[in-house]
C-alpha cells in the first residue's frame, strides 16, 4: 500500500515537472532532441561524433545559426531531412531554445 502511495506521488511529481517545463524546451524535445540531444549539443546514440549534429559549436555546414537562417532551414530542411509541420509559433520556440542553450555554453 505504501509503495503504491509512493508511486503515485512520483508520478503526479513528474507530472507537474511536464508541466512546469518551459514551453520552448517541451518544442525542442519533441521534435528535435531524438537526433540533436536534450540541449542540442549533439552527440546523440543516432549521430554520435557527427559535428553538424552539435548546434552549440561554431561548426556549421548547411545553415548558420541566427535567427533568420534557422527558421528558414527549420521550415524547409534539406534532403528529406526536417520536415515538420511546425508552425510559426513552435518555430520560433524552438529557435529560443536553441539560442538559450548556446548563450549557455563557456567559449
Ligand atoms: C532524424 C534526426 C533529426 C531530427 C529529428 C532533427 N535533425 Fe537536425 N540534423 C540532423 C542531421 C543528421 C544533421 C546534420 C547532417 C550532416 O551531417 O550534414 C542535422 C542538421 C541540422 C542543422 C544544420 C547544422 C549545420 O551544421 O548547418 C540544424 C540547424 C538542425 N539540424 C536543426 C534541427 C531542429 C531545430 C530540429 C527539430 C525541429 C531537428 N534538427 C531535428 C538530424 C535530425
Amino acid at each position: 500500500m505504501r509503495v503504491l502511495l509512493l508511486i503515485s506521488i512520483l508520478f503526479s511529481l513528474s507530472g507537474c515537472y511536464m508541466f512546469t517545463l518551459d514551453k520552448s524546451k517541451r518544442v525542442y524535445l519533441k521534435y528535435c532532441a531524438e537526433c540533436h540531444g536534450n540541449r542540442g549539443q549533439g552527440n546523440s546514440i543516432k549521430y554520435p561524433n557527427n559535428p553538424y549534429v552539435d548546434l552549440l559549436d561554431d561548426q556549421w555546414k548547411h545553415t548558420r545559426p541566427t535567427r533568420r537562417d534557422l527558421a528558414k532551414f527549420i521550415r524547409y530542411g534539406y534532403e528529406g531531412l526536417h520536415r515538420y509541420d511546425l508552425s510559426d509559433e513552435e518555430i520560433k520556440l524552438i529557435i529560443d531554445y536553441i539560442k538559450k542553450q548556446r548563450k549557455n555554453v563557456p567559449r
